[in-house]
Parts: structure tokens; sequence; C-alpha cells
């Protein structure tokens, strides 16, 4: 794979998919941020070369000293979402914002957090006694604020205090090889669908309408969004698939605009079908967190899922940032539906 002056890019063990970085001479997130600074294209030319998933194990530094992730995360687009203005309108609380630096949510089990994990597979192995992957054996499977327009274009993501091996991992899907290997049919049939995605929590997802739950009335900015479920890459012109399954897909009018809607209904089945597709072993990684291990994957190609892990035993602390800017020409000019909208603003 590609060489650079400041780190050396190889394929991620065990994976069809993504590069591990390492920076030249074993220097610490501090001097490879400043260096990265003069030279941003560089990072950027190994994400898009590895299929849009980087691991760079060793950035212990930031733990320290956090605005060094929001300088990293400002290499891979004009904005990195502040989140005190951002999520506050989607009637999240605020504690989940890190104090100091509000580019920074803080994913944890942790009070007043208390983020529950994912329930555990059922049965916890496959037939063949291997870790699941594949939906909808494993649920979870999404890309993020895909309940946005325009939608983000990376994540970067931390392991601040990560759960023993074995638990509490992240699962990444390729869903660019995922689209190529498609079968013509299924190509045919997706062509110029979109998907309708939900903001989590409001009775839209799958199990809270199987559930008989009522939909919550929501407010013009909450309202559920469509997307491509083909985008192509605005950077590298690749097509991928980009759909999300249960709590962030709307099942009351959706998953698929025009397509009989709610579980069981026809776009719900090829939701099902496509999932199914796109989570195989062949296109899927485990990530077993170590502590000061940075992730940072496109939210354009790349799908991911959390898992369970013991939440009584351990406690799991994760930061995220969020990055946007270019999801592509067909968002263009187009105000963030998630900010409402004031009369001063117009
Ligand atoms: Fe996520």
């Amino acid at each position: 794979m590609q060489k650079t002056d400041l780190f050396d890019l190889s394929p991620v063990p065990g994976a069809t998919f993504g590069g591990v970085v390492r920076f030249k001479g074993g220097v610490g997130a501090r001097a490879a941020t400043e260096a990265l600074e003069k030279n941003p294209q560089s990072l950027l030319d190994a994400i898009y070369a590895s299929g849009g998933f980087l691991l760079i194990p060793g950035m212990d530094e930031i733990l320290d000293d956090p605005k060094l992730m929001v300088r990293l995360s400002q290499l891979f687009g004009r904005e990195v979402e502040n989140n005190l203005t951002t999520y506050s309108a989607e009637n999240r609380t605020l504690f989940n914002v890190h104090e100091e630096v509000p580019e920074i949510i803080i994913v944890t089990n942790a009070p007043p957090i208390n983020d529950q994990p994912m329930t555990r597979p059922e049965p916890p192995l496959t037939a063949d006694g291997k870790f699941p992957t594949r939906f909808p054996h494993r649920r979870g499977w999404h890309t993020d604020q895909s309940f946005r327009r325009p939608p983000p274009d990376f994540s970067l993501f931390i392991a601040v205090q990560p759960t023993p091996k074995g638990q509490g991992q992240t699962l990444y899907a390729d869903a660019t090889a995922a689209y190529e290997t498609l079968p013509d049919h299924l190509k045919k049939k997706i062509e110029g669908l979109e998907g309708l995605h939900a903001l989590p929590g409001n009775g839209r997802g799958e199990k809270a309408v199987l559930a008989g739950q009522a939909p919550k009335p929501l407010l013009p900015h909450q309202h559920s969004q469509k997307h491509p479920i083909v985008r192509t890459h605005p950077v590298t012109g690749k097509r991928m698939l980009y759909i999300c399954e249960s709590g962030q897909m709307d099942w009351v009018d959706g998953p698929i605009v025009g397509m009989e809607p709610g579980p069981g209904g026809e776009g719900g089945k090829l939701i099902y079908e496509l999932m199914t597709h796109i989570t195989q072993d062949r296109y899927t990684y485990v990530s077993d967190w170590t502590k000061g291990e940075l992730v940072i994957y496109d939210n354009r190609s790349v799908l991911h899922a959390p898992s369970w892990y013991e939440a009584h035993k351990y406690i799991r602390i994760m930061w995220r940032t969020t990055v946007m800017g270019n999801p592509g020409p067909e968002y263009a000019g187009e105000q963030p539906s998630w900010i409402p909208r004031t009369a001063a603003a117009e």
C-alpha cells in the first residue's frame, strides 16, 4: 500500500478493506496532528485508498488534550459538528457533549449518560461458533446521522475506556464492495429508489411499529429524511449502498419511498435483503478496541454497528466527532434539515 513521509499504511489484518496508520518514529497524536496539518491530503488519500476506513493505534495523547481530536477532524472536512448548537435542536440532552470541547460526543454507559449497549445477539454465536456479524442475527447496522440532510461525511471515534477484549466491539461493513457484487437484478431494482431515514426514539423504528406504539408528533426539523439507496461517492466516484435498519429507518411511512410500508412490507423486505447482503463476512470487520485507538470511517461508504457488553460490570467510554461538508451534488445548496428555522433566520 501507499507510503508517505509521515506514516506507514498497511491493510487491516483479517479484513477485506481498511488501513492501519502507524506514524513514523513512533510519534504521538500531538506531533502527528501538527505534521498532518501541513500535509492534510496524505491522510485523505490514505482513507480513500482504504475503502473509507482507517485504524490508528496509539493516539492516547488525545485523551489528555481532546482538542487534538477536533484538529484531526478538521483535516476531513470544512465543518466539524458543534454539538451544543445541533444536538440540542433534536432534544438530545446536553450531558453527552464534552464539557470543554463541544465537538466531542461522549458515548458511554457511565452516569449521567447511561447509554446502554445493544442487546446480546441470540444465540450469542453463529452455528459454526463464530462471532455474529450478519444481519438480522446482528442488529444495529447504520451510518451516522442518516436522518439528516445533508448527511455527514466522516466520523472519528476513539476508545477512552474500552471494555475487555471480546465485548463492546464495533463492527464495520464495506458498502461499496457490497454494491459492486449485488446481482444485476437487484442493482436494477434499487436504481433510483430512496430510503426513508428516521431520527431514533420517535416511535418510527421497526421495533416500535411492531409493538404497536403510536409515533410521536415531530417538529419540522425532526422529520424523516430521504436518501438515495445507491449513492455515488463525491470523491472516489464509486457507487455504494446507503441504508440503515431497525431504529434508523422510518417503518411507518417507509423504509423505502413508494414501496409498501411497514415491517413485512415490500420495502422492509428489500431492506432485509440488502442488509443481509452487506453484512456478509467478506464485507465486514470487527474492531476490538484498545485504549487510545482512533478509528476514522467514511459514513458515505461504510456502515457500522455497536455490540453488546456487560454494562453492569464494565464502564465503556468512547468519544466521537462528526465531520460534514461534502455529501455530493444531489445535496447542493440545501439548508441543514435538523436546524429549526426561525422567522429571524429565514
Ligand atoms: Fe454510529
